[in-house]
């Protein structure tokens, strides 16, 4: 028997007074288990929130900062929405903010779901994992057929599937929507990536797109597939911006241990190389982290942050898809691996002291001009990057018959996301000129700029190599280049070695067939 059943079972006198306390009790603690999270205050029999007549175009639970502003952007666009969370007080907090909207704020999931007009649409923006479970758990015995559940968190794409498989067998319609762009996106609109049922979706459709981001008035959501393609699409969305993220960072370290820059030098390069081609999200926030200094104190606040970064999982999911898949994504990976490194501090610390290297002191006679060939290198490896994911998600598209249009995603990419960058306009016009473009780098207008940027890359590597800097996702993406621009490789010498210890056979390039060698006769 659940435990939601013993609990009536026992207590089968006064319902509202006994069981209803007791349940939200055991369903919070379990809300509370799956986030680890007990900073979070209980705070249930909250009346001030009335269960109105009027029924509400779309209803969303997780009233985080993100969650509370996604609603707030809807009531802006002139929709009549609902909000629910556990945790009472974020609920109050939703209403204080929403004090000149047409909003409604649940004190409990039941008059949550028949505040909402049917088909009901509900959208959940709570941390991936089993938690989504749980709100689904709690939501389907008040669910009717044809109601629609939108999971707009940052779940794994395989979970999106079984959910939405066990939940169509209930008649219930699930989309998987990676939201990207954070608090602030939410707010002023977000870039959406859903997938799922296409009539479901047709339903969100209007709402969704006036509250997305708008790049040249299109909006940053498009409909992506059937299937968890949407959450398969943001996964490597953060898996792109993994990698883009190291890259920003190495070039900081160059930068700083290399060239001796002060925080506002490199906040003005950032700055600067922000107004031209490399126009992003990304380097316009990490320009703005090296001017900002602590309240009431001369010291930068990047100075005092742990050199030790900590991720969520949608990287790692990336790197491993990408093996499950026989895709390289090597940014990407290495992107992962380095924030594992950096949580070796201890280790890092005792190491610096035993081994050896270079100084990290770039040896140049012009900086100025290194500096300009940094730009070079970073703007190189940023399209690297995004071609590895975008290539990803072209075999992705094959494997899993997602049907996936790569224009598409790179329109939608534009704006609203972490990862929007003046460039997605260049993917975007290179898959519309050829829809089954195998690589971004091989694109006309895209392998023109690689061509140029690939010597100053060198250049600066080879200094940096020089200096004993660790500049991991710099290297990958050269490699990565490399590697793939290389009529020949030396993996015939692999092939050869395979066959030599376990007579693994190789192919020929003279002859069709399959071959093996007797090595040692
Ligand atoms: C976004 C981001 C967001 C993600 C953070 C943190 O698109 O808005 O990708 O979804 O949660 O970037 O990810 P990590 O904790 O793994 O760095």
């Amino acid at each position: 028997m659940r435990t939601k059943e013993k609990i009536l079972f026992y207590f089968n006198g006064n319902f509202n007074d006994i069981c209803i306390p007791l349940l939200e009790l055991y369903l919070s603690f379990q809300y509370l288990d799956a986030i680890g999270n007990s900073e979070q205050t209980l705070n249930f029999h909250n009346n001030t929130f009335n269960m109105p007549k009027k029924k509400y175009e779309l209803g969303l639970i997780g009233l985080g900062v993100m969650g509370r502003n996604l609603l707030l952007n809807m009531a802006d666009s002139g929709f009549a929405v609902a909000g629910y969370d556990k945790n009472q007080d974020q609920v109050k907090t939703l209403m204080e903010e929403a004090k000149a909207y047409d909003m409604y704020g649940a004190k409990n999931v039941k008059d949550f779901v028949r505040s909402l007009e049917s088909p009901r649409k509900i959208l959940l923006l709570v941390p991936a994992g089993k938690i989504v479970d749980y709100v689904i758990q709690d939501l389907l015995p008040l669910l009717d057929k044809d109601d629609i559940i939108i999971d707009g968190g940052n779940s794994f794409f395989r979970d999106t599937e079984k959910r939405q498989k066990s939940l169509a067998e209930k008649g219930i319609h699930f989309i998987g929507m990676g939201v990207s762009g954070g608090a602030e996106g939410a707010r002023r609109g977000p870039s959406m990536m859903p997938g799922g049922n296409k009539k479901a979706y047709n339903k969100i459709k209007k709402i969704m797109e006036a509250v997305s981001a708008k790049v040249n008035g299109e909006p940053c959501i498009t409909y992506l597939g059937q299937g968890a393609v949407g959450h398969y699409v943001k996964m490597v969305h953060n898996g792109i911006e993994y990698g883009l993220m190291q890259l920003l960072g190495e070039t900081y370290d160059i930068m700083k241990r290399g060239c001796n820059l002060s925080n506002p030098k490199i906040a003005g390069h950032f700055t600067e190389w922000n107004e031209n081609e490399l126009d992003s999200f990304l380097v316009e926030i990490t320009s703005k982290i090296f001017k900002k200094k602590r309240k009431g104190s001369k010291k930068y606040v990047i100075d005092i942050i742990m050199d030790a970064s900590k991720s969520k999982g949608t990287g790692k999911w990336t790197s491993q898809n990408g093996m499950d898949l026989g895709m390289p994504i090597p940014t990407i990976d290495i992107a992962v691996g380095t924030r594992y490194i950096s949580r070796l501090k201890d280790e890092r610390v005792a190491a610096s002291k035993i081994l050896k290297g270079a100084s990290y002191k770039i040896k140049t006679n012009d900086k100025a001009a290194f500096i300009e060939k940094l730009r070079n290198a970073l703007y190189f490896s940023f399209i690297v990057t995004y071609a590895q994911g975008m290539a990803l998600m072209r075999e992705a598209s094959e494997e899993y018959k997602f049907k996936l249009d790569l224009e598409g995603v790179s329109r939608i990419w534009r704006g609203g996301c972490i990862v929007r960058a003046a460039l997605l306009e260049d993917f975007r016009k290179a898959y519309d000129r050829n829809p089954k473009l195998v690589n971004l780098m091989v694109d006309k207008d895209i392998a023109k700029k690689l061509n140029k940027l690939q010597k100053d890359t060198r250049e600066v590597l080879a200094l940096c190599i020089q200096s004993g800097l660790p500049v991991a996702a710099f290297l990958n993406s050269l490699a990565y280049y490399d590697g793939y621009r290389s009529e020949r490789l030396s993996a015939n010498l692999i092939q050869a070695q395979r066959d030599f210890f376990g007579s693994h056979t190789y192919e020929r390039l003279d002859k069709k067939g399959i071959f093996h060698t007797e090595w040692e006769k």
